[in-house]
């Protein structure tokens, strides 16, 4: 099969989260498959590093009607680490500082989605299948079942986050669509035009990115109010669990490391006291180091480390945050460094250079997200021999097993419910094992078993695609 990815991000081009390490990762396991040709298409934005875009091919301008209005895109190319990629250019669009927050970002992703229907027929390469990842790239699905750009096109649409929509006012329908008002009712939701709830109804397959936020978006508590839509599509809703490339994640040849390491605790140690010496954050070989690796919102469950953070912080450990988000946090953690400028490190960026060598120098990575469809954070720790505390939701249910110290299985922490108090009390409980080193012998043994591959979940995409392509026929099975 050939399939044909549609997103807003991947790396190694842009990146603001998790979407842009799957698009810039999945692609090249699936196509460890012979069968499959898998190229990738994303918006073109002046954030794209020079060494990039000096590497682009200018395929060709063309017309794209959006409702009554006809724009131009262009389309550039270029092939990385055999993959093909494809880049549509439109300066009104794209030509911008970062990727989102604009105020007509819905109207960003309605020229993307006609940009990239339209320029099908242009291609060398005729996909069977059109795979599209979040609300950006929703409307392509809608477009590809509505106006058919090429024939027997499938699509199968992946939610890596059910919280973003899209959502506009229904009243710019005739300014962004040209096919029949009778469509509106896919799109609708709640009275607004709603990008991600159209690729629901109009997608052959629905992924998301793990088995168990797959059954968790059924239900209110996660369903971002489309836990109905999600029930009626039951039955092409599956849960894919995201793997890393850990070619590219691998303690032993990471380029962005001081001192590399398959498993050695002392080498980590290497890495924590050349780190702390630079970021000005004193170095005590004693205490624990917890970190986490973020972006500052909600989601990752910040409400209940404030609850608690103080508590724990009597303990003789240390706490490093790295990340960018809502002001209300970058306020915490600046207020909480103040506090305890001994225990406490708070920096308030994002490097993927930095990024690697916290999450080489940790012991342990706090994770205690309201919700999670996969979370990559915890499979980088644990590659990096660093334990996760993870709340049990959605992916990292699904990827981290509570430590048993009765049987001695299990590679990090957990807890189950949204509760601070669970959570200080699974923290007091990681402090427990990692004080007693037979166990914590035990637990580090158990993480450095740990594969956490494209492999198995590339194999599952694969029969995905075979099954919609050429449906067997089940009855005669
Ligand atoms: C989103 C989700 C995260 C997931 C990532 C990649 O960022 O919040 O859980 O791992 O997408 O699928």
């Amino acid at each position: 099969e050939r399939v044909l990815f549609v997103a807003s991000e991947g790396v190694p081009f842009v990146k603001t989260g998790g979407l842009a390490d799957v698009i810039g990762s999945l692609p090249q396991a699936l196509q460890a498959h012979e069968e499959l040709e898998v190229r990738v298409m994303l918006p073109y934005y002046d954030e794209i590093g020079e060494e990039w875009q000096e590497k682009m091919e200018y395929l060709t301008t063309y017309d794209v009607q959006v409702g009554w209005r006809k724009q131009q895109a262009a389309l550039y190319t270029l092939t990385h680490e055999n993959c093909v990629y494809y880049f549509i250019s439109n300066d009104y669009y794209f030509s911008r500082k970062g990727i989102y927050g604009y105020y007509d970002d819905g109207e960003r992703f309605v020229f993307f989605s006609h940009a990239v229907i339209t320029a099908l027929p242009l291609l060398d390469f005729t996909p069977d299948v059109l795979h599209a990842h979040d609300w950006q790239a929703g409307l392509a699905v809608l477009l590809a079942k509505v106006m058919q750009p090429l024939p027997n096109l499938k699509t199968v649409f992946t939610i890596h986050n059910l919280k973003y929509q899209g959502l506009m006012p229904t009243d710019v329908y005739e300014d962004f669509f040209q096919i029949d008002r009778g469509h509106l009712a896919g799109m609708e939701w709640d009275g607004m035009i709603n990008s991600l709830k159209a690729a629901l109804f109009h997608a052959d397959k629905i992924t998301t990115v793990s088995p168990t936020y797959a059954e968790e978006i059924k239900e209110p508590y996660y369903g971002e109010g489309l836990h109905q839509m999600i029930r009626e599509r039951e039955a092409d809703v599956i849960g894919i669990l995201n793997g890393i490339d850990t070619t590219e994640y691998h303690p032993l040849t990471d380029p962005h490391l001081p001192i590399n390491y398959r498993t050695a605790r002392s080498k980590k140690l290497g890495n924590r006291e050349l780190l702390q010496e630079e970021i000005g954050f004193t170095y005590h070989p004693d205490r624990p180091l917890y970190v986490m690796v973020t972006r500052l919102v909600e989601q990752k469950g910040l409400h209940l480390v404030q609850r608690i953070i103080d508590d724990f912080l009597q303990k003789d450990i240390q706490f490093l945050v790295l990340g960018t988000g809502e002001q209300e946090f970058e306020d915490y953690f600046t207020y909480l460094e103040g506090a305890y400028p001994d225990k406490v490190k708070t920096l308030l960026t994002f490097s993927e250079q930095l990024a690697r060598r916290i999450y080489a120098s940790a012991d342990f990575l706090l994770m205690p997200s309201k919700f999670e469809p996969c979370g990559l954070s915890q499979l980088i720790a644990l590659q990096y021999r660093t334990v996760p505390i993870v709340r049990e939701t959605g992916g990292l249910k699904d990827t981290v097993t509570a430590f048993n110290k009765e049987t001695g299985e299990g590679n990090g922490f957990s807890f189950t419910n949204y509760n601070a108090h669970e959570l200080l009390h699974v923290l007091d409980y990681s402090l427990e094992i990692y004080r007693d080193t037979e166990k914590w012998k035990q637990l580090i043994k158990n993480v450095n078993k740990g594969a956490y591959t494209w492999k198995e979940s590339a194999k599952q995409y694969k029969e995905l695609y075979k099954d919609i392509v050429s449906p067997t026929n089940q009855l005669n099975e």
